[in-house]
């Protein structure tokens, strides 16, 4: 089983995650597309936001988003309404124990959910299990390690290192996209391919800034302040220091780099 998310459910996660997902749209999913009538299983799909950007690129796929969180569900069963998408059934499940007979997608989709897992590769195994021989899986993961910035910040770097310890201590890997490749290797995936998708960042981007920088990056960190203090990771005024040096990579001289990885890979029949 997963451990506990360390994001949390609330609803400033959810629109930090909508946030993301607008920014990142173009860098990370538009390269994204189904043919239609396939059908794709979106397993994570929290409130719903990489959920629109798939059903939209693809109108005629018929996508299944499936998320263990009965609160995670409900969101994006609204976000499927909000916004009109007729292609996408909403239901709760769990990655390790899926309700879908052997073989039953042509798709996988999973973004920003292995980093939570501690089986990872188990994960992969089972989601490998629903898709039918020839059919592909796409997965997009974060690697906080490949964090670095302008001031750079030494308060800043270890509040960015509370996030993976405390990642790392829930089960997950805030590190996990750099291991995309062996992961998907050791699930018996075939054609593993994995892209790095660099965000670069400066003020001559302003809705990076805003919605990268600010409310994507430094808004996810911060979101582990309290833990981190109660822990003893960090003092709380260093903690501060540190969130208050990252926003101060978004003001006009500022530069910020991260870097996400996308595995695509496809399910061969045994030999
Ligand atoms: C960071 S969110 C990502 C949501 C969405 N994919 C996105 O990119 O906006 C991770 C989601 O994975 C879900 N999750 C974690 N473990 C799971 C499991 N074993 N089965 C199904 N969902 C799981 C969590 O409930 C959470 O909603």
């Amino acid at each position: 089983m997963s451990k506990a998310y360390v994001h949390g459910y609330n609803a400033r996660e959810g629109l930090r995650l909508q946030d993301q997902a607008t920014t990142l749209v173009e860098l990370l999913h538009s390269d994204t597309r189904y043919p239609d009538g396939h059908t794709v299983l979106e397993a994570g799909c929290g409130v719903g936001a990489q959920t629109v950007v798939l059903a939209r690129q693809s109108p005629n796929a018929r996508i299944t988003s499936i998320d263990m969180a009965a609160s995670a569900v409900a969101a994006a069963a609204k976000t499927v309404q909000a916004n009109g998408l007729s292609n996408v059934t909403v239901r709760q499940a769990d990655i390790f124990d899926l309700p879908f007979a052997p073989e039953s997608f042509d798709h996988v989709f999973v973004c920003f959910v292995l980093e939570h897992l501690s089986r990872p590769v188990d994960a992969l195994r089972t989601l490998k299990s629903v898709l039918k021989v020839g059919g592909t899986i796409t997965v997009i993961e974060g690697d906080h390690g490949s964090a670095y910035f302008y001031p750079d910040s030494a308060p800043a770097r270890r509040a960015v290192q509370c996030l993976v310890e405390l990642q790392a201590r829930a089960g997950g890997n805030a590190l996990i996209g750099r291991s995309l490749y062996p992961l998907m290797r050791e699930a018996s995936f075939s054609d593993v391919r994995v892209s790095p998708r660099m965000v670069y960042v400066d003020s001559s981007r302003p809705d990076l800034v805003d919605g990268f920088t600010k409310k994507t990056f430094t808004a996810m960190v911060e979101g582990v302040r309290d833990d981190s203090i109660a822990t003893g990771l960090m003092s709380e005024v260093d903690f501060d220091r540190g969130i208050r040096d990252l926003y101060r990579t978004a003001e006009s001289d500022g530069v910020f780099c991260y870097t996400f990885f996308k595995a695509v890979a496809t399910k061969e029949g045994e030999r």
